[in-house]
């Protein structure tokens, strides 16, 4: 596959065949991933990959705490307003969600709903977790977006599947707890990973982008 088509045929996968992929196949998708550039090749990432029962009592784990109301802190604060630009995205992105998949969310419950999948890393055979020491810079922060965005092409190059996930991260401190990350790190992202299911309704989504021309101004 060439870089292009990597890159515009990449999409977020929320269905997984039950397979597991293979750690000489995850462990270079990573070795791929470590490519991506950042300030000074500080290379401010670190990764955990967690499959099998780990995976699924850190699901169980994080359950328990959504059910029980424990209010969410992740180590990145989520957004609590967006400028009316990126809103209406947002908007438009959540409308065709639930034509495509029926699942609203802007719904609470369906927000719950959600946030369960998530923590499953949406029946992924594994799970990715990024994170970084906690006093760098927000430098870094881009670094690691965009070693993210590198592992994901990375692995739809090798036929493999991912969804970048905020949701995931949302416990952090008891996420590093229970994987054994220190407390001194910045968890910044989940991932899930393994062999899409395009047959799944999930998967039938395509975003859009708006047009080039409200992005881009020239300069001359
Ligand atoms: C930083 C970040 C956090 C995200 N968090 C979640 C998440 O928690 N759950 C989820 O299902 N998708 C999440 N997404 C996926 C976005 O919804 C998705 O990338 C966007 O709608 C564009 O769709 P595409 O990835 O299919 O191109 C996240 C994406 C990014 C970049």
């Amino acid at each position: 596959m060439d870089a292009i088509t990597c890159i515009e045929t990449r999409m977020s996968i929320r269905q997984f065949k039950p397979d597991p992929v293979d750690r000489d196949l995850l462990a270079g998708v990573i070795a791929t991933a470590r490519r991506a550039p950042s300030y000074k090749n500080s290379q401010p990432w670190e990764v955990m990959i967690v499959s099998g029962e780990k995976k699924e009592a850190l699901a169980g784990h994080l359950i328990k705490l959504l059910e029980s109301g424990r209010e969410p802190c992740p180590d990145l604060e989520a957004p609590q307003s967006w400028p009316p630009a990126e809103q209406a995205r947002i908007d438009a992105l959540f409308r065709k969600r639930k034509e495509a998949t029926g699942i609203d969310l802007a719904a609470p419950e369906m927000i719950l709903k959600a946030k369960k999948a998530n923590f499953r890393f949406y029946n992924a055979p594994h799970g990715i977790f990024l994170y970084q020491d906690a006093s760098l810079s927000q430098w870094s922060l881009f670094d690691l977006g965009i070693f993210a965005q590198t592992l994901m092409l990375a692995a739809h190059a090798r036929g493999l599947g991912t969804v970048p996930q905020a949701f995931a991260v949302d416990y952090a401190a008891e996420t590093k707890r229970f994987l054994g990350i220190p407390e001194s790190k910045r968890l910044v992202l989940g991932m899930a990973i393994g062999y899409p299911d395009m047959d799944a309704p999930a998967n039938s989504l395509r975003t859009d982008r708006v047009p080039v021309d409200e992005i881009l101004t020239w300069a001359e």
